[in-house]
């Protein structure tokens, strides 16, 4: 399979680091040092499902396509408002697609798990052109008296289209079990059996374990891929990891010994939007026009669970209209 169109949406609200130090024990100082991040964007006005709309009708727009030649829709997404229907299914109608949905739980790494399952649609010939859209809202998982991850997260929508081709190289998607690191609990409705009434829990999160996890985890990720593709870390033309932290971003690229222009950056802006990050960053450097033909990428991700996925590509550029 291979890339035929990108698109991403933000919501219009933007929260910068002194705005959270006006009502958080905190300051733009600690934010910046520890993650890299200034500012993120918050929805208010707008719901995910607006946002994940846009994206797709972006994505859509960039492949050439139409909605109705689209035969199956994966929306990677970790929580929202609605626990059934599906996101998927929410967004089908309105992008004027006919076609099969499910969503996808594959925390941060939940793009390119969905981009592992894509591959083996088009490998089983289930699909000849498949939308991915991860929509992410972490700030409504967040405890917004805790300084300890509510400055961490921005919410964010990033969608691509994908046809036959000869893209992608390889694919590793891992997982263990590291329950309490990273949770976040939502309360279900009790019932007559029910012998005590569990209440939701904000997000969780062992920062120090998670990121000890997330750097042995990817170096491992990125060592072995390399390695099984007789290929070394020079072969890659760009790395995009998943933007949770420049701190863990930093510790990869150091492993591999790589200049810093090879790793493009936006959780500055953005903060961690969990499996939007890497769809979102993909799109703004396409659009910028900083992919180009022939280029090798490593996409690299990590998340709850514990769960990571890494792939490697060869990118086609792609033609966007003037907006
Ligand atoms: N502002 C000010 N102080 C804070 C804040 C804050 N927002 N948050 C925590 N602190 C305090 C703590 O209370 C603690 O104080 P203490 O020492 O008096 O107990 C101290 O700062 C902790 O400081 P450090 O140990 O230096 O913090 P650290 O360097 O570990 O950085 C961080 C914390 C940023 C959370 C880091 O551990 C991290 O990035 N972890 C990984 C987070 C991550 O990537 N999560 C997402 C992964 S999965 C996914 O994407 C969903």
């Amino acid at each position: 399979m291979k890339i035929i169109g990108t698109g991403s949406a933000l919501p219009e609200k933007e929260v910068t680091n002194d705005m959270l130090a006006g009502f958080l024990e905190t300051s733009d100082s600690w934010i910046t040092t520890r993650t890299g991040i200034q500012t993120r964007r918050l929805l208010s006005k707008e719901t995910l499902s607006e946002l994940a709309i846009t994206a797709a009708q972006n994505a859509i727009k960039s492949s050439g396509l139409n909605p109705e030649d689209i035969d199956y829709l994966i929306c990677s997404n970790v929580a929202n408002s609605y626990v059934s229907p599906s996101l998927s299914s929410i967004i089908l109608a309105p992008l004027g697609c006919c076609c099969p949905c499910i969503d996808l739980n594959g925390a941060c790494a939940g793009f390119i798990y969905s981009l592992d399952m894509a591959d083996a649609f088009f490998k089983t010939g289930r699909a000849k052109n498949i939308l991915i859209v991860a929509a992410e809202e972490p700030s409504r998982f967040c405890n917004w008296h805790e300084r300890e991850t509510s400055v961490l997260f921005g919410d964010g929508a990033g969608a691509v289209v994908l046809t036959e081709g000869e893209g992608f190289k390889d694919f590793r998607v891992t997982a263990d079990t590291h329950t309490d690191v990273l949770y976040y609990k939502r309360s279900l409705e009790v019932t007559p059996y029910d012998r005590v009434e569990e209440k939701t829990m904000p997000l969780v999160m062992q920062g120090r374990e998670v990121f000890k996890l997330a750097v042995r985890a990817c170096i491992k990720d990125v060592d072995v891929m390399l390695e099984r593709n007789n290929m070394t870390g020079e072969d890659i033309d760009m790395y995009l990891l998943h933007q949770a932290n420049m701190r863990i971003i930093e510790s990869i690229r150091e492993h591999l010994g790589q200049p810093k222009e090879k790793f493009p950056t936006n959780l500055q802006k953005y903060g961690n939007t969990s499996s939007a990050s890497i769809p979102i960053l993909m799109d703004e450097l396409s659009r910028a026009g900083e992919l180009k033909d022939g280029m090798t990428l490593l996409l690299s991700a990590f998340g709850g669970g514990f769960v990571t996925g890494i792939t490697i590509m060869k990118w086609s550029e792609i033609k966007y209209e003037e907006e």
